[in-house]
């Protein structure tokens, strides 16, 4: 049901306190008012700056007869009892209330206008992007939320701003794009980023169409990153750039290629960090966000996969390169980064992150959350996951080989053979690439250049083997078809051996 259609049927019954959650409280302004059709009733507004104004010319003559300087009630609680002398069905307006819901009186003023205003069909509205109800007053307040505008109203923005600018209609193919690096944004901020882009790509010989789609990008881009706790990977790897992990890439090009395909990845690093002190976070605020999360991914039926492995092992590379390969956008979900030092707000940020993650995926949101260790993961984490976790082990021999391929190519060292590269049992890829980096760097062999690393799986070769025997039988091998099995060699070579070949 559209937010007007909720509005009405709330309107009808007599619902004497609403609130909206709008990114666009002008533009839910506009279609509420559109929607009474003639039939006005009183409309005042009310905000910080201005105190209670008249909407309408009814509700400006209600407030001259009945309210003294009507602007200088600029306390929400004052604005609150004013609008309680005004007459049947006046609809009030409050702005931005989530800023002063908490101070003094506020919540108390809300509960006192409800009776009297349910006996005569009077509203009062109250406006904000998101908001934290106070517990006394949730039972009483019926919270209706304005969706982002669907891709047909954007297609419908961006054709309007072409017209005004008098540039030829956009293609299918054009207008497509457009409305899918619009998505996530709110009507007003849309119409604006479509004006600014088409402005900047009109030239006298035609319209560049590409630099248009890169600019709506790169407006989009700042917009989810106004989002506390999201970011959009810029980095441009692919699969192809990642030696090994067959058994995953196969998966995901399928899961990529397959029914209702995923619009946007959402990668969130090492979530064991995330979810350390669930339920026993004495605030609360650690519990209630996770929460939040694993209740909305069930909701939204958003599928996820989580990468577990010791570091260095691709995890957080094949997810940033997941969203490269389908050509998607990769927003870095981080939770710490939506924490607030208001109990309360954390929440509001959580569900704010995932309300942008929604508009931006439209609905088809894949979360890939990499982990160095399961251990401390919840099980209910793991069954949102629903695609299953998969298990990146150091990489084999052959794995290897494809590995340091990408790398000797990648830092220019042609004609290295195998006996010219350094021991390399029990490295990661990781490693392998820091080797590389070195001996070009400092100029020496890539011999020399392995005497400067310590790999993972020696120094922390108990956390590894800890981790192997968990995932052993249990999760599905990144690397190979079917369920992980650790290997049943040692972790490390002995110690020594390596340098005695060098
Ligand atoms: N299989 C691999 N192929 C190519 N590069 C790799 C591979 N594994 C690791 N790397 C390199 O090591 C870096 C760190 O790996 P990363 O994915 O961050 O590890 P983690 O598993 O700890 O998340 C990567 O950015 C990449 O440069
Ligand atoms: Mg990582």
């Amino acid at each position: 049901m559209s937010l007007i259609s909720q509005f009405r049927a709330v309107r009808r019954c007599g619902t004497p306190l609403v609130a909206i959650t709008t990114p666009d409280p002008a533009a839910t302004i506009a279609s509420i008012r559109k929607s009474f059709n003639g039939t006005a009733p009183p409309i005042v507004h009310w905000d910080i700056v201005c105190g209670l104004r008249g909407l309408n010319k009814e509700g400006e003559q209600a407030l001259a007869e009945k309210v003294t300087e009507p602007s200088s009630l600029i306390s929400p609680v004052d604005a609150m009892i004013a609008c309680l002398k005004m007459p049947t069905q006046t609809v009030a307006f409050f702005a931005n209330m989530h800023r002063v819901i908490k101070e003094q009186g506020v919540s108390q003023a809300i509960w006192n206008m409800r009776d009297a205003y349910k006996a005569n069909m009077r509203m009062l509205v109250l406006l904000c992007p998101t908001l934290d109800m106070p517990a006394e007053i949730q039972q009483d307040v019926v919270v209706l939320d304005e969706a982002l505008p669907s891709v047909e109203a954007l297609a419908g923005i961006v054709k309007d701003v072409y017209r005004s600018a008098e540039v030829p209609e956009p293609d299918e193919p054009t207008l497509a794009k457009a409305t899918d690096a619009l998505c996530g944004l709110a009507a007003y901020p849309a119409e604006q980023a479509t004006a600014m882009c088409v402005m900047d790509c009109r030239k006298k010989d035609g319209f560049d169409s590409a630099r248009f789609l890169d600019g709506l990008w790169d407006r989009k881009r700042s917009m989810i990153e106004a989002t506390p706790g999201l970011s959009v990977w810029r980095g441009g790897e692919t699969f192809d750039d990642i030696g090994g992990c067959a058994n995953i890439k196969t998966f995901m090009r399928a899961v990529l290629s397959g029914n209702e395909p995923p619009r946007a990845i959402v990668f969130q690093d090492e979530i064991e960090k995330a979810y350390a002190g669930i339920g026993t976070d004495s605030s609360g605020v650690t519990t209630e966000m996770n929460g939040t999360q694993l209740t909305w991914m069930q909701d939204h039926d958003a599928k996820g996969m989580i990468l577990l492995g010791p570091a260095g092992c691709a995890k957080s590379m094949f997810a940033k390169a997941t969203g490269n390969t389908a050509a998607i956008p990769t927003i870095q979900f981080d939770i710490g980064g939506m924490k607030s030092s208001l109990v309360g707000d954390s929440g509001a940020r959580m569900r704010q992150a995932l309300k942008v993650v929604e508009a931006v995926s439209q609905g088809r949101a894949l979360f890939l959350a990499t982990c160095n260790s399961i251990g401390v993961l919840p099980p209910e984490l793991r069954r949102r996951f629903t695609l299953g976790t998969f298990m990146f082990d150091l990489p084999d021999f052959d794995e290897r080989q494809a590995i340091w391929r990408i790398y000797l190519r990648k830092y220019g060292f042609p004609g290295t053979t195998i006996e010219m590269r350094p021991t390399d049992d029990g490295w990661t890829g990781s490693e392998i690439r820091t080797c590389c980096d070195l001996a070009w760097r400092l100029k020496i062999t890539l011999r020399e250049a392995a005497a400067y690393i310590v790999p993972v799986s020696k120094s922390a070769a108990d956390q590894i083997q800890r981790l192997r025997d968990q995932a052993s039988g249990r999760f599905i091998s990144a690397s190979k078809p079917g369920v992980y099995q650790k290997e049943s060699t040692e972790l490390a070579a002995p110690a020594g051996r390596r340098f005695a070949e060098i």
